[in-house]
This record gives structure tokens, C-alpha cells and sequence, in this order.
């Protein structure tokens, strides 16, 4: 068996994806690479496997995929939403110059590859309840346009060079193990540290600011599970809508309070973050992934809520964490 190149695999996706392929595949056959070192106490096994690679350098991807006989690229590498609209040629460079690295060197050694899109390949003209797979795509941010841009590239690496690469529209991801790295859904995470820690959490988007979420596991399990999937039942290439819940703050302030009572949620409305939220759809139709590839979710919002709590709650209360008083 051949192995598995994930570039900046210590971001949010990357910290849960890197130990389910390790899982799945054995730890030896996943090479991990970031242009950062591992943050201390990352889950991320990292010793034997870690190869420095900055995405924007082709040769340091090239020569990855060839020391260690790479046959798939996870390309985890970009900038979020937010950061990208505060460096937009940085995010450019690294969203759109990275992922042609990445598409050239998997030419070149016949690669396979997995590209995560997002929901904000969308723009403001696309019909936003139940967002068509195939559809408006006019973004309005710089991190729209590098993913929009993104799936056209892969379709047409795809297309040009017969190369296997396959991508997923993400919504925003819900996680306990890393921190979000900068996007407009991030409130769905902070909301259970502060929850956990202080009763209160103020929030930077508006009450009913609904959006599509996912919780890791089912966002992790849908990479795998498509990479795996057999080639020829896809009609997509780039990229699959996916969303496992609809939801706004409030609604995920309703479900914490069931859980920690008193819980307070507050609005101080981040007008950058709030307009990219407005520009992206409120929930996607996702039919196509699952009549293509069985793509099903496991939690919804009070299936997630009830295990983050859980699992955040351990780190939280641990050594290093406090928990509000109840
Ligand atoms: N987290 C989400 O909610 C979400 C939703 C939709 C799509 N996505 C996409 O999934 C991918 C991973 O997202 P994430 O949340 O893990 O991001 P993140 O910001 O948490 O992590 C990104 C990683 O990329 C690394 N990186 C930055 N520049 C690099 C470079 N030049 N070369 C190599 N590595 C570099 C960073 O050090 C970081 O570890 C991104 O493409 C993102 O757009 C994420």
C-alpha cells in the first residue's frame, strides 16, 4: 500500500482527520505536513511522519509526494473566511497557488486528491434554502472565489488530465479538539468554551443568522467515506454539498441552556463576519452526495451539542481549564 501526503494538517479539520486516517490506514502510511511545527499537546502522532511543507512551494510538495510514495493528497492548506478577507492577496496566493501545487505535483505522480470546498463558494445571488448542487456560484468574498475558482480547477484537472480528485462543500465545522483557524461559522465553537467556562458567551453574528453546520466526526467520516467511494457512481467531481444541520445562534444558545441552565448568550455583531454570513446560503441541499455515495449524518444539533459538551467539558475542567460555578 502506498501512502497518504495531508498538507496543513495542524488546523482544525487536519487535528481529527489526521488520527482517523492513522486509524483507519495504520499511522505509518500518513505523512502529516504544515508550514508550522505541531502545536504542543496536538493529537497529531507526528514523530516518523512530519515532512515541513509550505504549499506555495511546488518542489517541497514534489518532493514529499516522492520521498514517501504518496498515492492520495489530502490538501487541508488555506486561509478561512474571515483571515482571507483581511489578507486577500495572502489568501490568494496560499488558497489558489497552493491548490495548483498540489493539483500539478498529484499530475505529475498520479495522485489522487481531496479538496474541501465550503459553503462560501456560494455568493449572495444564490438561492439560499436549499441550495441547489448545481447552482449560481457568484462569491463575493476572496475565500468564495478561491474555492469557487478551486472547484473549477479540480473539474478541469479532472477533466484535462484524468485525474482522480474529489471535493465536499463543507459547511461550518464543529470541533472540541482544535481551535477554528479564523472563519464566519467560529461562534459555533466558541460558544461551548465560553458556555463551559463562564455561563456566557457574546456572539458575533445576529440571533437568526442560520447557516449549514456539521459536527467533525460526521465531517471527517464524509472525507474518508468519499475517497473511498467507487469513481464511477460520481457525477461530481468538485464538489459535493454536504450539511448535517440549519441552525443559528440562538438556536444553539436554546440547546446549550437544556444542558448548563442560566447560560447567557449576548450579540456584538462583527460587520465583516456578519456580511460574509449573509452572502452564504442557509441550508444546502445535499441529495446528490447522498444518492452518489451514501453520504449520511450522524449527529444533529442536540446529538452534537450533548458530546461536545461531554467531550469539551473534560478539557475545560481538566488541570488547565476552568468551569463556571453552577
Ligand atoms: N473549518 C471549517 O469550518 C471549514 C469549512 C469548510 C471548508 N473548510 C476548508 O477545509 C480546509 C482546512 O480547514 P481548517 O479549518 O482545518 O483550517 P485551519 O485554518 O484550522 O488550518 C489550516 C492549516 O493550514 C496551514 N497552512 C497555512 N498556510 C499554509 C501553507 N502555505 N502551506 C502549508 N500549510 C499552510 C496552517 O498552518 C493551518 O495548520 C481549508 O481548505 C478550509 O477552507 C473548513
Amino acid at each position: 500500500m502506498s501512502n497518504i501526503l495531508v498538507t496543513g494538517a495542524f488546523g482544525q479539520i487536519g487535528s481529527e482527520l489526521i488520527p482517523a486516517l492513522q486509524q483507519r490506514y495504520g499511522a505509518e502510511h500518513v505523512i502529516v505536513s504544515d508550514i508550522r511545527m505541531a502545536p504542543l499537546q496536538s493529537p497529531v502522532m507526528v514523530e516518523r511522519n512530519f515532512e515541513h511543507v509550505d504549499c506555495t512551494e511546488l518542489q517541497q510538495i514534489l518532493e514529499a509526494v516522492r520521498r514517501h510514495d504518496i498515492d492520495t493528497i489530502y490538501h487541508l492548506a488555506a486561509l478561512l473566511s474571515a483571515v482571507a478577507e483581511e489578507m486577500p492577496h495572502l489568501a490568494w496566493s496560499i488558497n489558489m497557488g497552493g491548490l495548483y501545487n498540489v493539483l500539478e505535483a498529484a499530475r505529475q505522480y498520479r495522485c489522487r486528491v481531496f479538496f474541501p470546498s465550503s459553503i462560501g463558494a456560494f455568493g449572495p445571488s444564490t438561492p439560499r434554502d436549499h441550495t441547489p448542487q448545481v447552482t449560481i456560484q457568484r462569491p463575493t468574498t476572496m475565500y468564495g472565489v478561491t474555492k469557487a475558482s478551486g472547484e473549477l480547477l479540480c473539474d478541469y484537472y479532472a477533466a484535462r488530465f484524468g485525474l482522480d480528485v474529489r471535493g465536499l462543500r463543507l459547511p461550518g465545522l464543529i470541533s472540541y479538539v482544535a481551535r477554528p483557524g479564523g472563519g464566519t461559522t467560529d461562534y459555533a465553537v466558541e460558544i461551548f468554551y465560553q458556555a463551559l467556562r463562564y455561563k456566557h458567551y457574546r456572539c458575533f453574528l445576529g440571533p437568526a443568522t442560520r447557516l449549514d453546520m456539521m459536527y467533525m466526526p460526521d465531517a471527517t467520516r464524509a472525507m474518508i467515506e468519499l475517497m473511498e467511494a467507487d469513481g464511477a457512481a460520481l457525477k461530481y467531481r468538485n464538489a459535493y454539498n454536504v450539511t448535517a444541520m440549519s441552525i443559528a445562534p440562538e438556536d444553539l444558545a436554546g440547546e446549550i441552556r437544556k444542558h448548563i441552565p442560566g447560560f447567557v448568550i449576548d450579540y456584538q455583531i462583527d460587520p465583516v463576519r456578519q456580511s460574509i454570513a449573509d452572502s452564504w446560503p442557509r441550508s444546502l441541499d445535499d441529495s446528490a452526495a447522498r444518492a452518489d455515495w451514501g453520504w449520511a449524518p450522524r449527529f444533529d444539533l442536540a446529538g452534537m451539542t450533548v458530546d461536545m459538551l461531554a467531550r469539551l467539558g473534560e478539557k475545560v475542567t481538566g488541570p488547565e481549564g476552568r468551569r463556571a460555578p453552577a
